[in-house]
């Protein structure tokens, strides 16, 4: 019986579809059989992400009302990979839940690993995701709304007995405003980190296209490989190598001024540093919040 793993946010447009996508397409393609669930039902997306809009006729509705569809109402995606489309008109409160949960507990006999793509909020959708799924990837931003969502999310794994979770920092760039690496880690109470993946304007545009799993960049195949790997090994990221992570993508460059309309002349010789944290200050001020959290413990 292979893995469910929900992921979860609690706030809605931090990632969780475009990773249910990326991680999908980067697990088949290392070989295992993958089966991607839209759990967001009443207002599903997965399916134009994956640009399979136009082949969903059944759906996991009629699946579970009428068991001679089970075969028609999975969508194939490329090789290794399958897709589980919800409802658009029926939301969780209107299906059984219970039926749902056998139905997707049945097909993971059948695949190496079920991601399930959880709706916002923490309605019946949230709480059937927490009954079904065996594992989870609390995925957010660094925004603080975002983070204490995810907080909330780490309460209700804990809440329904799981253990196997890890946090994951989505559309992070080099912006002196955003919290540091670990004003996110207290923020949320993670214990592990399953990615840290920048914002990449490219995500964007292959959503749009339809063309996420299809042609998963290979950039971000290799910023998704420590996912994979906690996924396939059951080991998380070590703190160093998520400092790592987070510095490579979080480093400010030094610009060169440009003109602007307040400030027309640029003087010879001028180099703005837009750097804001040092590596140097952030480990010792991470240093002293990770040690603060272990204190709490
Ligand atoms: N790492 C990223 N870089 C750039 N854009 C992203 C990234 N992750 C998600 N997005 C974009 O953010 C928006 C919301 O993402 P989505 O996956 O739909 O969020 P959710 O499923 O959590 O509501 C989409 O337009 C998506 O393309
Ligand atoms: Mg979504």
């Amino acid at each position: 019986m292979g893995d469910i793993i929900g992921l979860v946010s609690g706030k809605g447009g931090v990632g969780k579809t475009t990773i249910t996508a990326c991680l999908g397409a980067a697990l088949s393609k290392q070989g295992y059989r993958v089966l991607l669930c839209d759990g967001d039902f009443g207002l599903r997306d997965l399916d134009l992400v994956l640009g399979k809009n136009d082949e969903v006729c059944f759906d996991a509705y009629d699946a579970i009302n009428d068991a001679e569809l089970t075969e028609d109402v999975i969508i194939e995606i490329k090789d290794n990979l399958f897709f589980l489309p919800a409802s658009q008109q029926m939301r969780w409160e209107d299906m059984g839940r219970k039926k749902y949960r056998k139905f997707v507990q049945r097909l993971s006999e059948q695949y190496d690993y079920i991601l399930v793509d959880a709706p916002a909020g923490i309605g019946r959708g949230l709480e059937s995701i927490m009954k079904l799924a065996n594992r989870f990837l609390v995925i957010t931003q660094p925004l603080w709304v975002s983070l204490r969502n995810a907080a909330r999310m780490i309460q209700f794994c804990r809440d329904y007995g799981h253990r196997d979770y890890v946090v994951v920092f989505n559309s992070l760039h080099p912006a002196p405003s955003d919290p540091n690496l670990y004003d996110m880690l207290d923020a949320v109470g993670a214990e592990y980190v399953g990615a840290i993946l920048p914002y990449e304007e490219g995500i964007v545009e292959f959503t749009q296209e339809g063309r996420l799993a299809e042609v998963l960049p290979q950039k971000y195949e290799a910023l998704l490989k420590p996912l994979v790997d906690y996924i396939v090994t059951g080991d998380a990221w070590d703190e160093q190598d998520v400092v790592n992570q987070y510095d490579t993508i979080t480093a400010v460059k030094e610009v060169e001024p440009q003109p602007t309309l307040a400030s027309p002349q640029v003087g010879e010789g001028d180099v703005i540093y837009t750097s804001h944290w040092s590596t140097q200050s952030r480990l010792v001020e991470g240093k002293q919040s990770l040690w603060r959290r272990k204190g709490l413990k």
